[in-house]
């Protein structure tokens, strides 16, 4: 069986490339393994806070040195980092949105790196003083882009400052088996776009196949 945490962070509803290709994926693997377990989070339409002045100070207290207000702070941060640790898989919807990720998705991203929880820091420890703490997941996002050529030695490689981002934050905390799909042309239209969507298909099916191979699902 697999814990699948489904995260969409498109705003748009069925227009949205990521979202229809996250659906497909998560619908195909519950056919491969109909005892999979999704726990679907919509932060594109129901939008995560960005952290505040209270929030940081309370996730830099020990926490049994935390006040109740900020536990309260902490509340929602702590329910999505349970969802996150109690995932085998975990499935990205992202819009690429001016050359990055959505703020939305970063929001998320913020709640989510979190001392004592997702990552653990010794500041004695002068060679290696960060230890990632979520291992042994796999992480697949489904990524969507209105222009072209954003791909290894395509003509917008410079500007794709998601890609990479995406891993460093993730392998922070521990998340370093990521694969990412992405579709392109969103803007083109037409064939472009159709190829492209279906290339993202193609790979999305050849990773459902290994996901229930590895024992994943
Ligand atoms: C605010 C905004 C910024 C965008 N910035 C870029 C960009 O920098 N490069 C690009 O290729 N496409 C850009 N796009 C196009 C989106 O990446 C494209 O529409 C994609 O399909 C969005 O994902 P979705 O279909 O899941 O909503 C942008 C779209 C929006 C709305």
């Amino acid at each position: 069986m697999t814990r699948l945490l489904q995260i969409d962070a498109s705003p748009r509803g069925e227009r949205s490339h990521t979202r229809r290709l996250s659906r497909e994926f998560v619908e195909h693997l519950q056919v491969a393994d109909p005892g999979t377990e999704v726990v679907h989070r919509d932060i594109g339409r129901q939008p995560l806070p960005h952290v505040t002045e209270d929030w940081i100070a309370a996730a830099f207290t020990p926490p049994d040195q935390r006040d109740d207000s900020m536990h309260k702070s902490l509340q929602l941060s702590d329910e999505l980092v349970d969802e996150l640790l109690a995932a085998d898989l975990i499935v990205l919807g992202i819009p690429f949105y001016n050359f990055g990720m959505p703020s939305g998705f970063k929001a998320w991203i913020d709640q989510i790196v979190r001392v004592g929880r997702t990552f653990d820091f010794d500041p004695e420890d002068v060679e290696s003083p960060y230890t990632p703490l979520v291992t042994g997941k796999r992480v697949i996002a489904i990524i969507s882009r209105g222009d072209g050529g954003y791909g290894p030695g395509g003509r917008n490689e410079v500007h794709n400052h998601l890609d990479g981002h995406l891993r460093t934050v993730l392998g922070f905390i521990g998340l370093t088996d990521v694969t990412i799909v992405a579709a392109e042309n969103d803007e083109f239209g037409g064939t472009r776009l159709a190829d492209s969507l279906e290339a993202a298909r193609t790979e999305l099916r050849q990773l459902v196949v290994e996901s229930t191979q590895v024992g994943c699902a």
